[in-house]
């Protein structure tokens, strides 16, 4: 008879008795939302991270949208951002009419290339979004150097990024504010969820009223002193949350485990481009696996063997530009951001979270060599 082969999910989440407990304590006495949990949620964040100020919101995009309404991006406002990200990168200005302008990345770290984003600066320019992609933190001091030469407003997209360190500090840390995200794929998880960092009390107080239809600080459940969205966390994603940082650094350094036995078993496996390591300045907090291949149809004939193989992939990541909206939209096409659209054609995202054994990573290393 043949032996079912065990699949090897792509992603999954890290959970014990104690997120139920903690579920649990919130269930019972029945706060369900705008209750305590959520600023026991708020302040353990910000501790974590080293912010000063943190707004909980239903979800990564909630939270960069609404730093773009704190920013002010209006109708006609040109917006900065990366092509090799998450569309909600570019998705967060455009919610507020702002115009997408993609730099180019860096093809060693994926990230922005400060020279593109000067580069693409115009008198309409109001903001750059910089996203710290797959974990890997962002040139933080020449782009805020930039924005604040040419006097705009600078979001940090840190949703895959929780734990990342830049300068030895973590991410949150550094003054401008950055949104991290909670879906069950990420670092750690509340099903859904986000949350805003920010170094500005009075920020603070904006976000915590925008999340929550406008209502001001002092007045009642009907008053709205300004447009607000319905962007609240609840209680119970809030519990999970706690449960969740009270494991943050043993969830790090197992996550940094698994990344370095895929070094160890891909190193030497002829076509295979790692992920780029860290240096002085940089420290990643893992949040996917992704590795570059030769071109996209040496990655087909990979993703044709893992599907035989049961092993989970993704093709991380499309550039959003070449998204069928954003091309219908704004006429994007081909050839705008090269490095961009040549690390799409080839990037392949493995199996990859907290607790990876090392058997399903050799079956994986396996799989990888034998397409080769
Ligand atoms: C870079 C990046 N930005 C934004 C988001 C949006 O987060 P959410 O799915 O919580 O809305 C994600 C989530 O996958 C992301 O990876």
């Amino acid at each position: 008879m043949k032996q079912q082969v065990r699949p090897v999910p792509l992603s999954g989440p890290y959970l014990d008795a104690r997120e139920e407990e903690l579920v649990v304590d919130v269930l019972r006495p029945g706060r369900l939302s705008l209750g305590p949990t959520i600023d026991r949620f708020e302040e353990a964040f910000a501790e974590q991270v080293g912010a000063p100020y943190a707004a909980a919101v239903s979800s990564g995009t909630a939270g960069l949208h609404l730093l773009c309404v704190s920013a002010g991006i209006a109708p006609g406002d040109e917006v900065i951002t990366s092509p090799y990200s998450f569309a909600a990168s570019a998705n967060c200005f455009i919610y507020e009419g702002g115009v997408p302008v993609f730099a180019d990345i860096d093809a060693r770290t994926l990230n922005l290339d400060p020279a593109a984003v000067e580069a693409a600066v115009t008198p309409r320019t109001k903001a750059i979004v910089a996203v710290d992609i797959y974990g890997y933190p962002c040139e933080l001091d020449p782009l805020r150097a930039i924005a604040a030469k040419h006097g705009l407003a600078f979001i940090q997209d840190s949703c895959e990024a929780l734990g990342a360190e830049y300068n030895g500090a973590r991410l949150g840390s550094h003054g401008p504010s950055a949104v991290f995200a909670f879906y069950p794929n990420k670092q750690i998880t509340t099903g859904e969820g986000g949350m805003v960092t920010t170094h500005s009390e009075e920020e603070w107080r904006l976000l915590r009223s925008l999340r929550n239809q406008g209502r001001g600080d002092s007045g009642g459940w009907l008053e709205h002193v300004r447009l607000g969205f319905n962007y609240r966390i609840d209680d119970v994603r809030a519990a999970l949350g706690i449960g969740q940082l009270e494991k943050l650094d043993h969830i790090l350094a197992l996550r940094d485990e698994v990344a370095k036995r895929y070094g160890e078993l891909l190193g030497a496996i002829d076509g295979v481009e790692l992920p780029c390591a860290d240096d002085a300045e940089h420290r990643r907090s893992w949040f996917v696996y992704v590795v570059l291949l030769p071109d996209n149809a040496t990655r087909e004939r990979v993703i044709a063997h893992f599907e035989r193989e049961g092993i989970g992939y993704n093709r991380y990541l499309p550039s959003i530009h070449l998204q069928p909206y954003m091309r219908e939209r704004y006429g994007f096409a081909e050839g705008l951001c090269p490095v961009s659209e040549d690390v799409s054609s080839r990037s392949l995202a493995l199996p990859f979270f907290t607790g990876l054994e090392r058997e399903a990573q050799e079956r994986v290393a396996e799989a990888l060599a034998a397409a080769l």
